[in-house]
């Protein structure tokens, strides 16, 4: 019985994205003609729309979604996980055949702006246009510009595979007027420069809250803006931006959070997973104004966000007694590199003493680290980085839970304790 309403509702609000699908669809424009030749003085205009629109790409990160592993730079074929299934980018490359060579600047507008592909079908928000939408034309028109002067990569990819129903595109209408609102982003007039630019590049081309946001189950963002949430088909963590028990950086110098967004390390953090890759990717190119401009924006976001730490247990001394066995697996293993207190090596090996990434009350961060190593991004400073051995195949998970209940509950640090339960489902979950 419930089958049939749940069906029911399902083919109702199909026919409603039908409808509107057929509506939406618009006439299509004609290739424009061919522009007259051009002068050394248009050359030297499209050059440095060219070279603006690259450093915008990298911003948005476009290159990250749209490569596959060791594949042809946005020649799609990166394969993205998500709840409803897996999509396969698509190739961005200006070849006519399978990339967007036959594409004007207008479609791209219309792709970061509202979302739509060249037909006017409505894209999946696995593109993050509910950011993107926030771009300027001036800025797409760059970013265009940029695209087409790539080299065309003749490379076609799988289809995504998402699961029915959702891989009836038409429900994505459905969504949309649900969850997604077009608008260029509009300063604050209240507000000085910097952060202006600061909030341009956050909400929009940034794409932060992609990830720094929770997400209810049909994968629209909820809570507040960066307010952090497990990010969608994986297992990570991204922390609250709005929260100083998580990665507010409310109380940090401006020096500091300019370091972390270019070198993806502070004296307060080390940036791992995903967020090594948004770093070493994108956030390493930023010039010096616009990290300037982000970290200002990221500074003044309001703690609205008391999230606690978790509930770290009293001290009883069987307590003690099972973080006195922690404390043996951190001396043999660990204490070479982070140190007797926890106090790191500057630049080398993260302090975990007074660490947010280390407390978090969800721990699954801080196990992934311990069951698969890591490196901090690779960036021009850094070209280098120190790395996390491993430990998945030399420790049991009731070991991991051990010595990460004890490092959450030494030199001050305070946190839950972890249960071999959950280090076991880090081990099964996606990666
Ligand atoms: C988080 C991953 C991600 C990022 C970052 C991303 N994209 Fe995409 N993009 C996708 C996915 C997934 C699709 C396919 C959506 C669909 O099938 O509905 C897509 C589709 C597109 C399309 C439509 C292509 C077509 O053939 O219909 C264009 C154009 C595009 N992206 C351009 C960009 C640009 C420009 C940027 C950077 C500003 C960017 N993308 C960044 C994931 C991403
Ligand atoms: C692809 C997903 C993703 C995107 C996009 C992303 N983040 Fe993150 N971010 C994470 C994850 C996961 C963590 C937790 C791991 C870590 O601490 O590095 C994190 C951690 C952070 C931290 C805390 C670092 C620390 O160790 O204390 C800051 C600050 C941050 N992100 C800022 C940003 C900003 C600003 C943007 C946009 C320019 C952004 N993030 C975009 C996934 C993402
Ligand atoms: C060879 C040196 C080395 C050893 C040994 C080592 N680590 Fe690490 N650890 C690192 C480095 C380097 C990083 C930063 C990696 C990154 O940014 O992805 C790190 C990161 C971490 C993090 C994440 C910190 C954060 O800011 O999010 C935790 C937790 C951690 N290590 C715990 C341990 C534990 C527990 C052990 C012993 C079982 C251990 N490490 C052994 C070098 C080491």
């Amino acid at each position: 019985m419930k089958h049939i309403a749940i069906a029911a509702a399902l083919a109702g609000l199909l026919g409603i994205g039908l409808f509107l699908a057929s509506a939406e669809t618009r006439p299509r424009i004609e290739e424009s003609e061919k522009p007259p030749t051009a002068t050394a003085d248009d050359m030297a205009v499209r050059q440095t729309l060219q070279a603006r629109g690259a450093y915008l790409s990298r911003i948005g990160n476009c290159m990250g979604c749209h490569t596959a592993q060791g594949g042809r730079p946005y020649a799609g074929g990166h394969r993205l996980d998500t709840s409803i299934g897996t999509f396969v980018t698509p190739n961005i490359t200006p070849d006519s055949e399978t990339g967007i060579g036959h594409w004007n600047e207008d479609d791209l507008w219309r792709a970061l702006h509202e979302g739509k592909g060249r037909q006017g079908a409505p894209l999946y928000p696995a593109f993050p246009y509910t950011e993107y939408t926030k771009v300027t034309r001036e800025d797409s028109d760059a970013i265009f510009a940029y695209l087409q002067s790539l080299p065309p990569v003749e490379q076609k990819n799988p289809p995504s595979e998402i699961r029915f129903p959702f891989n009836l595109r038409p429900l994505i209408y459905i969504w949309r007027a649900l969850y997604f609102e077009p608008g260029v982003y509009r300063p604050d007039a209240g507000k000085k420069d910097p952060w202006n630019r600061g909030a341009y590049l956050v909400q929009g081309l940034g794409h932060c809250n992609a990830c720094h946001t929770s997400r209810n189950p049909l994968g629209a963002s909820q809570g507040g803006l960066l307010g952090g949430g497990q990010i969608m088909g994986s297992n990570w963590y991204a922390p609250s931006l709005t929260s100083l028990q998580e990665a507010s950086t409310a109380d940090w110098p401006l020096h500091d959070i300019i370091q972390l967004l270019k070198t993806g390390l502070s004296s307060r953090a080390a940036t791992a997973g995903p967020m090594a890759d948004v770093v070493s990717q994108s956030l390493q190119h930023l010039d010096e104004q616009d990290a300037h401009a982000m970290a200002t924006y990221l500074k003044s976001l309001p703690q609205s966000d008391p999230r606690s730490r978790g509930v770290a247990p009293p001290l009883t001394e069987e307590v003690d007694k099972l973080l006195a066995r922690g404390g043996d697996i951190y001396k043999t293993l660990c204490e070479d590199c982070h140190g007797n207190l926890g106090q790191g090596r500057p630049n080398a090996y993260p302090a975990l003493a007074d660490n947010r990434g280390v407390t978090l009350a969800s721990p699954v961060n801080a196990i992934r680290s311990i069951l698969y190593g890591g490196y901090a991004p690779v960036t021009i400073n850094n070209p280098r980085p120190y790395g996390m051995p491993p430990f998945a195949q030399i420790l049991r998970d009731e070991e991991i839970a051990l010595v990460l209940s004890y490092i959450r509950n030494s030199w001050g640090n305070r946190g839950s304790l972890v249960t071999a339960i959950e280090v076991d489902r880090s081990r099964k979950g996606a990666q």
